[in-house]
């Protein structure tokens, strides 16, 4: 029944990113550690290196190929720690530079990479620079490194324009002598002006800090906003948001000057042997993600398009279609997301009918439309071996491998996402996914560390800790560890086969080396595809491939690797 009919090839093929290359980025699993919130060692409630260094034996097991590792630098936290006060130490809450070298000594010695977090486009309000510039005058050098503006009105009373921040709230920020600053996104984050060259010294600077540290990679943070047209007039917001603008004329977004950027990095990268390696995140439209993903730029860009699209058949097929020829084009390999520290877990996002607000069924507390977890972490299942099998690098999120859901129900006091209180209270915002791991079923934060969580955990968390699933075949984690350890031993070339005449909600694709993915979508059992089944994301019978289910399945050639 999944006989090829019409093979289409999406990629040609390519080196197969074997550990230790210089192109072991293009088919790794990169794992998310959101450190605040991964595990605590001194039980002060925070998630800290030492914690972290404890576990690369989870990660090891796991089986990831690296791991990225959002902000550790010394921050305020007015945005989990994407305000930075200084880009080059680590914050002493989360511990010291000696704990970040025993922490990439670590990994290194389990085989695992690092990738450290790059916020480019904006600092903390703590930085020292932009205390600097606080305290000089109008016109002056130090105010030269950020974006600065007059007001409007006859004192600079008025903000210079109406643009909105990401996180709701004006754009602007007075300081009392009648300039302003830009940020895009919380007030405590200033944009930094990328026309200014001591800014993009000081960024180079940070670059050769981590890379001569040993960290293999970067994630770049706001990637597409760093370059921006701030010429007078300033437009209006509705005239910033109109959309028919040419490619590259947002005066803020996706400028083409923001890749001499990258291309000034791209050299100091390749300056280190094996080249350090970049991810952008990039939110762009598909057709411009490839200029971020260039080999001659960072190399790589997320494809955010699996976050938005429903658990649906065609919509799966389309987004790997269109992504997996975007990345040849750029000469790249394309990424795979289902959750990060930014979004719902998808665990829960597809326990949701489809359709659903997600922002209004924050609000409700989790509780309208009602969630339904079983089909949720069933499908997730399902979206991750279909992600696995896919040629390209999978980014996960720490606890995904447990099968979290989101925690909805935090109350209002215990929310530290500044998207709650600069929205007004109408956007709960996005710490119900960044809630302290569950390690144990039982004890103080369930194993997080000796102490209370810096976020309430709830009591339903002990069903899904690390302790209570390890070594229970049936468990998310061991299905997670499988799916690893069976990806890793069918590695192989970017080559991808669609297998036509599945029967509705069914896709299936082949990989070189005789491995097939087939994915039910539907919820009505098929026949099971013909081969010898070597993961399945749930239940199958002998002959049947149930409902929101994946199963990879590899021919008698392929039996015998
Ligand atoms: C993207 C990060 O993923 C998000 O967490 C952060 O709030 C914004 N960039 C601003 O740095």
């Amino acid at each position: 029944m999944l006989e090829p009919a019409t093979a289409t090839t999406a990629t040609t093929a390519t080196p197969d990113g074997a550990a230790g290359d210089a192109t072991w980025w293009r088919q790794a699993v990169v794992y998310q550690v959101y450190p605040r919130s991964f595990a605590d060692s001194n039980g002060d409630g925070t998630g800290d290196l030492p914690g972290l260094t404890a576990r690369v034996p989870h990660l090891a097991h796991l089986g990831v190929d690296a791991v990225w590792l959002s902000p550790f630098y010394p921050s305020e936290l007015a945005d989990g720690g994407y305000d930075v006060a200084d880009h080059r130490d680590v914050d002493p809450r989360i511990g010291t530079l000696e704990q970040f070298d025993e922490l990439v000594a670590a990994l290194h010695g389990a085989g695992i990479k690092l990738i450290v977090d790059i916020v480019p486009n904006h600092s903390s309000d703590r930085h020292p620079w932009f205390r600097q510039a606080l305290a000089a005058a109008p016109g002056s050098p130090e105010r030269e490194r950020y974006v600065f503006r007059r007001g409007r009105g006859e004192h600079g009373e008025l903000p210079p324009s109406d643009w909105t921040a990401a996180f709701g709230g004006p754009a602007w920020e007075h300081v009392g002598d009648g300039e302003w600053y830009l940020h895009l996104f919380a007030p405590e984050q200033p944009d930094w002006n990328w026309a200014n060259p001591e800014v993009r010294e000081d960024h180079l600077r940070t670059l050769r800090f981590w890379a001569d540290r040993g960290v293999d990679g970067f994630r770049i943070d706001v990637a597409h906003a760093l370059t921006k047209d701030m010429s007078l007039p300033l437009p209006t917001a509705a005239e910033l948001a109109a959309d028919d603008l040419p490619d590259g004329a947002h005066r803020l977004f996706d400028r083409e000057e923001v890749h001499e950027v990258y291309r000034e990095w791209r050299r100091l990268f390749d300056s280190y042997d094996p080249p350090r390696t970049a991810v952008a995140e990039a939110w762009v439209p598909a057709h411009r993600r490839s200029r971020y993903a260039s080999p001659d730029g960072l190399g790589q860009a997320f494809n955010f398009d699996l976050l938005r699209s429903a658990f649906d058949a065609c919509s799966f097929r389309a987004v790997v279609e269109e992504n997996l020829a975007l990345a040849a084009r750029a000469g790249s390999s394309s990424t795979w997301v289902l959750s990060n520290h930014d979004v719902v877990r998808h665990a829960t996002r597809y326990a949701l009918p489809d359709g659903a607000d997600e922002e209004a069924w924050l609000l409700s507390g989790g509780t309208e439309p009602p969630a339904d977890h079983e089909r949720g972490l069933r499908r997730a299942r399902a979206a991750t071996a279909f992600v696995l099998a896919l040629p390209g690098s999978t980014y996960l999120y720490q606890g995904e491998e447990l099968g979290l859901p989101e925690v909805a129900d935090l109350p209002a006091g215990a929310l530290q996402d500044p998207t709650w209180v600069r929205s007004g209270g109408t956007r709960k915002g996005r710490d119900g996914c960044r809630v302290p791991l569950p390690w144990k079923a039982s004890g103080t934060s369930f194993g997080f560390g000796p102490g209370p969580a810096h976020l309430p955990q709830p009591g339903w968390y002990a069903d899904f800790a690390a302790d209570a699933q390890d070594g229970d075949p049936a468990s998310t984690l061991e299905f997670y560890r499988r799916a690893l350890a069976r990806r890793a031993r069918l590695r192989c070339a970017e080559d991808l086969e669609w297998v036509e005449g599945t029967p509705e909600g069914v896709v299936a694709f082949r990989r070189p080396g005789g491995w097939t993915c087939a994915t039910n979508f539907g919820t009505e059992p098929v026949p099971l595809p013909a081969g010898r089944v070597v993961l399945s994301s749930g239940p199958i019978g002998e002959t049947l491939l149930g409902g929101e289910t994946t199963v990879w399945l590899e021919d008698e050639a392929g039996a015998a690797r």
